[in-house]
C-alpha cells in the first residue's frame, strides 16, 4: 500500500481535481484506491458526495473532523469507520478496482487549532513528544488492518503547510505537486520541498528520543509535479507554457512527470455537479476520458514512479 500527499501551497491549481481523476483513473485499472479529503473547503467530498446528502449523512459523525474530535475528547474511534464507497462511481468501474473516500468537514479549520493547542510542553521533551503524537496521528491511525486492502491512498491537502497537512506528510510515502505551467504556482514549489525535508528532520530526530515506545522514522519522497490545466496547439503545449514547462524542468529539484493535464474548461468546470469524476466521464452518457483530460500518461507515470 502507497500513501501520496497531493499538496502545493498554491490555491487552484488542481489538487483536488487530480486527486479525484487520478484516484478514478487507477481504480478503472484494477487498483483499490482511497481518497481522503484533508481540506476544510472538502471541494473532493463535494466532488463525489451531494451536499444535502452530507448534510444528512456525514455532518455529524461521517467525516475525519470528527475522527480527529473524538481523539480530542479522549474516545477515540477507528479511523476505518469513515470509509464510505460512492456508488454511482463504482458502478462505473468495469473491473476489479474500487475507489473509497473518506470525506472532509467545513469545520476541519478548528482542528489545526485544537491539534496547535496539544504542541508544546513543560519540559524540552516533553514538547518533542507531544510533537510526535500530534504529527502522527493521522500515520497511526491508518496503520489499522482494513487499510492494508488498498493498493493506494491519495490524500488531497488544502493550500497551506497547517499541522493537518503536516499529519498527511508524516502518514505518506510520497509527495505529489500539481502546478499550473506559470510563474505564481511554481515558485513555492522548492520551498515546500524544503519545508518538507525540515519536518522529515525534526520529526526523525525526536522520534530517536527514547519515549519506550519506537516511533518509526519516515521518508515521504518526492514522486514528482504534475502540470494541470496545459493549453494544447496541435498535440503540443501553447509555446509559452512549453517555454515554462521546460524551465522548470531544468531549475526544478523534484522529478517532473512526462505526461499533464490538459486544460478543458467544459468537462472540468461541470464534473462536480455530476458527482462522477471528468475522467469517468463527468457527463452522464460520456464514456472514459482518459485520453482527452490526459489522465492516461500521467496515471503511467504515476504508477512508474510510485512502483504500483
Ligand atoms: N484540467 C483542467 N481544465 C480546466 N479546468 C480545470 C482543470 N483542472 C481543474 N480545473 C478547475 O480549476 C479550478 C481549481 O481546481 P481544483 O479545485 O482542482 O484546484 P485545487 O488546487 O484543489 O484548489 P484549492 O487550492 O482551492 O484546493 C476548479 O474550478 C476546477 O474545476
Ligand atoms: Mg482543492
Amino acid at each position: 500500500m502507497k500513501i501520496v500527499a497531493v499538496i502545493n501551497y498554491k490555491g487552484g491549481v488542481g489538487k483536488t481535481s487530480l486527486t479525484a481523476n487520478l484516484g478514478a483513473e487507477l481504480a478503472w485499472r484494477g487498483k483499490n484506491v482511497l481518497l481522503i479529503d484533508l481540506d476544510a473547503q472538502a471541494s473532493l467530498t463535494f466532488s463525489f458526495i451531494q451536499p444535502e446528502e452530507w448534510a444528512t449523512h456525514f455532518i455529524d459523525k461521517g467525516s475525519i473532523k470528527a475522527w480527529f474530535d473524538a481523539y480530542e475528547r479522549g474516545k477515540p474511534i477507528e479511523l476505518a469507520k469513515l470509509i464510505h464507497t460512492p456508488e454511482r462511481i463504482n458502478q462505473r468501474l468495469t473491473g476489479k478496482g474500487k475507489l473509497d473516500i473518506i470525506c472532509s468537514h467545513l469545520g476541519l479549520i478548528n482542528v489545526d487549532l485544537d491539534l496547535a493547542v496539544k504542541l508544546g510542553g513543560a519540559s524540552l521533551a516533553q514538547a518533542k513528544l507531544n510533537f510526535i503524537n500530534v504529527h502522527r496521528r493521522l500515520a497511526v491511525g491508518l496503520q489499522e488492518d482494513e487499510f492494508d486492502g488498498y493498493d493506494v491512498i491519495l490524500i488531497d491537502c488544502p493550500p497551506n503547510f497547517n499541522i493537518v497537512t503536516k499529519t498527511a506528510i508524516i502518514a505518506s510515502n510520497f509527495i505529489l505537486v500539481p502546478t499550473r505551467p506559470d510563474q505564481l504556482s511554481t515558485l513555492g514549489i522548492d520551498y515546500l520541498m524544503r519545508n518538507v525535508e525540515k519536518l522529515t528532520k525534526d520529526y526523525n530526530d525526536y522520534a530517536e528520543l527514547d519515549q519506550g515506545e519506537r516511533v518509526e522514522k519516515i521518508d515521504p519522497k518526492a514522486i514528482g509535479v504534475v502540470f494541470t490545466m496545459i493549453q494544447e496547439y496541435g498535440n503540443q503545449p501553447i509555446s509559452a507554457q512549453r517555454a515554462f514547462m521546460a524551465r522548470l524542468k531544468r531549475a526544478s529539484t523534484m522529478p517532473v512527470f512526462k505526461h499533464y493535464i490538459k486544460r478543458n474548461d467544459t468537462l472540468f468546470a461541470d464534473a462536480p455537479i455530476y458527482g462522477i469524476p471528468v475522467v469517468l466521464g463527468g457527463y452522464e452518457n460520456q464514456s472514459h476520458q482518459g485520453v482527452v483530460s490526459g489522465l492516461e500518461g500521467v496515471t503511467d507515470d504515476f504508477i512508474a514512479a510510485a512502483g504500483l
